[in-house]
């Protein structure tokens, strides 16, 4: 049944019954999405360029996805792994066992969200090392509850008002080439950055205390931020000599996004624990923790759980995920994705002077917004008047980056090639608009 209300007055609605905290980018409200395409409730359609904050790889209501899920609820919804254990868990748990990186045995665990599966995976280095400290990087973003909060780097709005963060973490920079904490260039810099965690181990937190390193393959709300070739494995063996837990946190860049399942599958690194989620179940919520099977084992009977984690329904829909990446081919599709949105954002960068850095990696292409190349001054404001105005022209994008002023699109991998060059023209539309 089409709603009969409009934006407008769901959006009265919305202000008086839900706090502003949780944040909007767009006042429109769904009727119903397919592929590519949102329809709002007054019936106009958007391409949508943010697919959920990239859950939707394999495309809105994916028919196989639906089909899998409804035999699924026929069946049964919930009983608690905890109580009555259900295929649909071990099954997933063993495809991912195998698909993740590092050629090791691994076993895996669910939670419900990214921020959970951070937080396990936070746990579980510290009970397997016995040491406290947790190091993370400036730019980071690891979700929204306390531990993950506490690894989040943004201030505001994220961080704000919310202290005493979580202990034992500690910061330090990451690759980011375009404004490089070390004012070096790469290569000549021979990835000071990566280095710098020895020089980390003196200043900062001895190596002897630190459980894990948390690090995203490429920075996701940090600003699509893509590292040299040599950053990771560089980390990966500092933290490997010094008996560190090396987690990658893939919940944005997995699944497809770069072109491979796992963006680490790019880098010389075979990370301790994967932690996965968004475009894992195509929007049922599920997030995985996936590790070294004697890490894995660590935590005693009863340390690991939750009523929800690895709901049976969101389990068949991570399985159904998988089989629609084989059979649709959609890392190639991620791979050509990728490939014409760096071209026409090069092409962009030529036009305009407020972009000031193209970079990506697959399907995880970025344009970063400044108001003078030279300064790097962050064009925040510019870049909110841009998804707005695409917004207006029937594309839904949004930003990312400390200072938002990255456009990072997040299309389904199911896009046609007419809606992604039609979103595309309409980026190239607003930014003539409004330069
Ligand atoms: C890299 C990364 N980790 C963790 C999270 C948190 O995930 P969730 O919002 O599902 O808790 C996000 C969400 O954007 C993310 O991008």
């Amino acid at each position: 049944m089409a709603s009969t209300k409009t934006n407008k007055s769901l959006l009265k609605e919305r202000n008086k019954h839900i706090p502003q905290g949780p944040f909007n980018v767009h006042p429109i409200f769904a009727e119903k999405a397919k592929g590519a395409i949102i329809t709002d409730v007054e019936g106009k359609e958007y391409i949508d360029f943010a697919g959920g904050i990239g859950v939707n790889n394999v495309g809105h209501c994916n028919e196989e996805v639906l089909k899998t899920v409804q035999d699924q609820i026929q069946k049964y919804i919930h009983t608690c792994f905890h109580v009555v254990m259900y295929e649909p868990y071990v099954e997933l748990a063993k495809r991912l066992n195998e698909m993740t990186p590092g050629d090791f045995p691994k076993k895996t665990m669910f939670a419900n969200s990214g921020a959970e599966g951070v937080e396990n995976a936070i746990k579980i280095a510290r009970h397997a090392t016995g040491r406290p400290a947790t190091i993370a990087f400036e730019d980071a973003f690891h979700g929204r509850t306390l531990l993950a909060l506490s690894l989040t780097s943004k201030m505001k709005p994220y961080k704000l008002g919310f202290a005493p963060y979580a202990p034992e973490i500690y910061r330090m920079p990451y690759a980011y080439c375009y404004r490089c904490a070390f004012g070096l260039e790469y290569p000549s810099c021979e990835i000071r950055c990566a280095y710098f965690l020895k020089d980390f181990f003196h200043t900062h937190i001895s190596s002897e205390q630190v459980a894990a390193l948390i690090v995203e393959p490429v920075l996701g709300e940090g600003g699509f931020v893509v590292p040299p070739k040599e950053y990771f494995k560089v980390l990966y063996n500092i933290c490997k000599d010094n008996g560190i837990v090396f987690i990658a946190d893939e919940v944005q860049t997995g699944f497809g996004r770069t072109a491979k399942m796992f963006a680490m599958e790019h880098y010389e690194a075979e990370p301790d624990i994967t932690v996965m989620a968004k475009s894992m179940a195509d929007g049922f919520p599920l997030s995985a923790v996936t590790g070294k099977s004697d890490l894995m084992d660590h935590p005693q009977v009863g340390g690991l759980g939750g009523t929800y984690a690895g709901n049976p329904v969101a389990c068949r829909a991570g399985l159904a995920v998988i089989e629609q990446f084989k059979k649709k081919n959609l890392l190639a599709r991620g791979e050509k994705i990728g490939k014409k949105v760096m071209e026409k954002f090069k092409e962009l960068q030529e036009h305009y002077e407020i972009i000031g850095d193209v970079r990506g990696l697959g399907a995880m292409v970025g344009m970063e917004l400044v108001v003078d190349r030279k300064t790097k001054e962050p064009a925040t404001a510019f870049t909110k008047q841009l998804v707005n105005c695409c917004r207006e022209n029937g594309l839904l994008m949004i930003s990312a980056g400390t200072h938002s002023n990255i456009i990072r699109p997040l299309m389904p991998l199911v896009i046609t090639d007419e809606q992604l060059d039609r979103g595309l023209k309409i980026i190239e539309e607003g930014l003539d608009e409004l330069s």
